[in-house]
């Protein structure tokens, strides 16, 4: 089983005023869940983690965009660091897919593979599929299926946040950075709408940012 840090339900969150949040979203957030310095320190865990797993050969690292594009880039230069700083090392290269599941803030029951690499690429291949947030787990249970056609050699996935909740199928990914409440959160490239992508603490939307920026 993954570990990961835990956020409970009653967490309070850290008021906005604390922080540096874009002004033209300051009326939009209720509080800071997770600061951008606790993603980071527990990304570089996670690097660590994964090195000493899956560290013996050749990686491929599959971006599921758009929203673990910050996630990834920031693991990737942990694993990097950890490939500069020791007497082994793997090489990285690095492969995108782009899937849509989301409207508002729901989990539509399609999950839409809308571009990105091949997925034939990755045949023999170990790959890292780096996620940002798991809920249903329909987008990565559609990934792995989609993926395993193609028989790569080996298959984890890390997503930064899986979220406890009823709707969950069940799935869990390899590794897991937070466990979080059952709440819409935005920010470190997770959106609303396309929205809050360039806000870089994880938050929670209010419901007035959920009209407002609605489609
Ligand atoms: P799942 O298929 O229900 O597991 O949903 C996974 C996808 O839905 C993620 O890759 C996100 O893109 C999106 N998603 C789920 N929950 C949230 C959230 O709280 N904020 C932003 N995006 C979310
Ligand atoms: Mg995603």
């Amino acid at each position: 089983m993954a570990s990961y840090l835990q956020i409970p339900d009653d967490e309070k969150g850290h008021d906005l005023e604390l922080f540096c949040v874009p002004r033209h979203y300051e009326s939009d957030l209720d509080k800071v869940i997770i600061p951008h310095g606790l993603i980071m320190d527990r990304t570089e865990r996670l690097a660590r983690d994964i090195i000493r797993d899956m560290g013996g050969h050749h990686i491929v690292a599959l971006c599921v965009l758009k929203g673990g594009y910050k996630f990834f880039a920031d693991l990737l230069d942990y694993i990097k660091v950890l490939n500069h700083n020791s007497d082994k090392s793997v090489p990285l290269t690095v492969d995108f897919i782009r899937v849509k599941s989301y409207c508002n803030d729901k989990s539509t029951n399609s999950v839409r593979v809308i571009g990105g690499d091949e997925l034939s690429n990755l045949s023999g291949k170990n790959v890292l599929i780096v996620e940002d947030i798991v809920e249903t787990g329909r987008t990565m249970q559609t990934l792995l299926s989609l993926l395993s056609e193609c028989n790569p050699k080996m298959v984890k996935v890390v997503s930064l946040l899986v979220k406890r909740t009823p709707r969950s199928s069940g799935y869990r990914p390899d590794y897991i950075g937070f466990e979080v409440p059952d709440a819409f959160l935005v920010g470190y490239a997770l959106d609303y709408n396309e929205y809050f992508r360039d806000l870089c603490h994880i938050c929670i939307l209010n419901d007035q940012a959920k009209e407002k920026y609605k489609v």
